[in-house]
This record gives structure tokens, sequence and C-alpha cells, in this order.
């Protein structure tokens, strides 16, 4: 059986985590961390675990942690001089924030700033396992992939090895329920500015960007891509709509996808274009692709639930691959309809 520390548990990335981490058959301790919190039952904090849940938060360094497996939601800070610790203690650690996702230290500087490791950069595992999967199976650090991030490179992810694309001019826009932005209160996400509302933001430079570059460069060459991020009125769910512009229409698209995808449990192609409402509180990215000859683009739109496969239900499929474990255990959730 499997311990695990959730770092954060106050949070959103925290409340998905817990509410996976009770129902996996293989989880038999739960830590739930919290500053604020501390001492008080987690379900007088979140009462949909009331009764399943009753534990309380504690609040505890890192330097502390000794279960077989830490989820860390917390923003970088201080605490991550303690990460070589953790490791060296043996414990297997899934970070959910920006931090160390970019494996280039100048970029990861420049966006996220603060604590410098190059160890740690060099050891850290992306935490894709549609495209790491073997890396993740050795690592003990894994950085878990952004919630936009993750949408855009299983959306471009197949089409790798097709001749003829333009990667200098890939566009994309993907639009984002609020709980992408966290459970802090900030003014813009309080609920009559979002409410009826949608809004483009960060539309020059959105830190996943430089993200999305590093990762799907190892499989394009040169990809730049303009990406404009949208928040609507909503509260879980990415659409990601990608343009890529190809010369010639490539042969079969969608058998290109369903065979790039045909052994991943968390990927489905779709006959129909995407929509969240059938991912949300799921695991799933739905993808379609097709090709406009007129326009000469390749059109590709996927979907998923940021909280789940574009975050926390993404770090529990981690922790399954790191640990041997089926990789879908604890994850089998589907969307209700409707
Ligand atoms: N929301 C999403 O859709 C999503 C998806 C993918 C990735 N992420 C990333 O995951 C991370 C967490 O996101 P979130 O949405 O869960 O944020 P959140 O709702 O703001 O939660 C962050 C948690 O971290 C704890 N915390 C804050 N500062 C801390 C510190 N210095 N030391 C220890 N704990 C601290 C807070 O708990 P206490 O104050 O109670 O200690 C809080 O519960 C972020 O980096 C985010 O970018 C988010």
């Amino acid at each position: 059986m499997v311990s695990v520390t959730v770092v954060g548990a106050t949070g959103y990335m925290g409340s998905e985590l817990l509410r996976i981490l009770v129902k996996h058959p293989k989880v038999d301790k739960i830590v739930p961390t919290s500053r604020t919190h501390a001492g008080k039952p987690v379900s007088t904090f979140h009462r949909n675990l009331l009764n399943v849940f009753d534990d309380v938060f504690v609040d505890i360094d890192l330097a502390k942690i000794d279960t077989d497996v830490a989820f860390i939601t917390a923003p970088p800070g201080e605490w991550f001089a303690e990460l070589p610790q953790l490791l060296d203690r043996g414990v297997k650690t899934i970070t959910m924030g920006g931090k160390f996702r970019i494996k280039d230290a100048q970029i990861d500087k420049e966006v996220y700033g603060g604590y410098e490791n190059n160890d740690l950069l060099d050891e850290r595992v992306y935490g894709l396992p549609e495209l790491y999967r073997k890396e993740i199976k050795k690592a003990r650090f894994i950085t878990n992939p952004g919630c936009y991030a993750t949408s855009v490179i299983l959306g471009m992810s197949a089409l790798k090895n097709l001749k003829g694309l333009d990667t200098q001019k890939v566009v994309v826009s993907s639009i984002s329920g609020t709980s992408g932005a966290g459970s802090t209160l900030t003014e813009k996400m309080h609920h009559p500015e979002v409410s009826g509302n949608i809004r483009p933001y960060n539309t020059l430079f959105h830190r996943h960007t430089p993200e999305i570059e590093s990762i799907l460069n190892e499989s394009f060459q040169d990809l730049k891509l303009s990406f404009i991020p949208i928040v609507g009125d909503y509260r879980r769910g990415i659409v990601s709509n990608i343009t890529i512009f190809a010369d010639n229409e490539p042969k079969d698209l969608m058998g290109t996808y369903k065979k790039f995808y045909q052994n991943e449990p968390f990927v489905r192609i779709t006959s129909e274009i995407p929509e969240i409402t059938n991912v949300v509180n799921s695991n799933y990215c739905d993808i379609n692709s097709a090709y406009d000859p007129k326009k000469k683009r390749i059109i590709t739109i996927s979907a998923l639930d940021n909280l789940l496969k574009g975050g926390s239900g993404q770090a529990v499929q981690n922790m399954n691959i790191m640990l041997g474990l089926a990789e879908k255990t604890g994850l089998d959730l589907v969307a209700g309809h409707p």
C-alpha cells in the first residue's frame, strides 16, 4: 500500500487530489497539509468530502514528510530548497506548479524566477505519460505539466512525423474555466467580473507558451506558437483550438491521430468536435482534427478538464506509473451527461 502527502490541500489541485486519492485502492494513508487550516477537519473545508475523508489538515514542512509520495501544489517558495533532501529520503515527488517544467535554466528563471538548481532541472521528468512514460517509470521527481500545455501538446504531438507543416506559425487559442486561476480570490476573478464575460488575457505572452514550445520542439523543428488564453464564464474545462498551416492535405489525418494514441488510456480521438461537457470530471483528453483544403490548414480541437488531465488526474496517473501500478487505478472517472 502507498502513503501520500498533499502539500497545499486546501487549493483546487489539492481538493481534486484528495477526491481521487481517498478512493484510490492502493492508497492507505493521506497527509493533507495546510498552513491556514491546520487542525481543522478537511471536510469542514472541502464539504464534498464529509463522511468520506474527515482527517484534519496538518502544517508540516517538507523536512518532515516521510510518505512514499508527495504532491506539492504550493507555489514555488523557500520550500523548493528542501526538495533535494526530500528526494534523497526516497519520497517520490510530483510538483504541480510551473517551476522546472521548462528544462532550459535561463528560461525557467526568466519565467518563474527564484530558486536555481541545475541538478533538479536535469533530473526532473516532464510528467506527460503519452510522451515520457518510460522516463516517468524511473523518475523520482516529476514536474506535472500545465493545463493549457497538456491540451496543446496532446493536440499536436501526433503530427510530429508529417511533412510540410508550417511550424513557424502555429496559432492556438484556448478557453479555460475559472478554476484554472486557483482558489485565491482576486478582483478579476470576482463573480460579477467573470459572470457573463469572456476574457482574453496575457495575449502577448503567457508562461505556458515557452513550456509548450520547449516540449514540442523535441518533436518538431523550431516551432513557434502564437498562443492566446481566454477565461470563460464556467468552472472547469479547457478547449484548445489549434491551427497549423500545411500546403498539402495529410494522408488520413484522423488515422494518424488514432495510431499515435492507440494504446493511450486517457486520449480519445473523436469523430465529433470535442466539447468540455464530455471530459469534465474525467481524466480524458478528447481530440479531433480536420484539414481545410481551401485555407490549407489543419484545425485540431482538444478538450480536457484542467483540474484532472490538466492537473491532479494527470499527477495521479504519473504516481501510478512511478509506482508500477496499473495506470488507470483510481482514475476510472467519466463525465456526466447532461
Ligand atoms: N487550477 C488549475 O487548473 C491548475 C492546473 C494545473 C496546474 N496548476 C498549478 O498547480 C498549482 C496549484 O494550483 P491551485 O489551483 O491548486 O492553486 P490554489 O488553489 O491557490 O492552491 C494552492 C495551495 O498552496 C498552499 N500554499 C500557498 N502558499 C504556500 C506556501 N508558501 N507553502 C505551503 N503551502 C502553500 C495553499 O494552502 P494553505 O494556504 O492552506 O497552506 C493553497 O491551498 C499552481 O502552481 C498552478 O499553476 C493549476
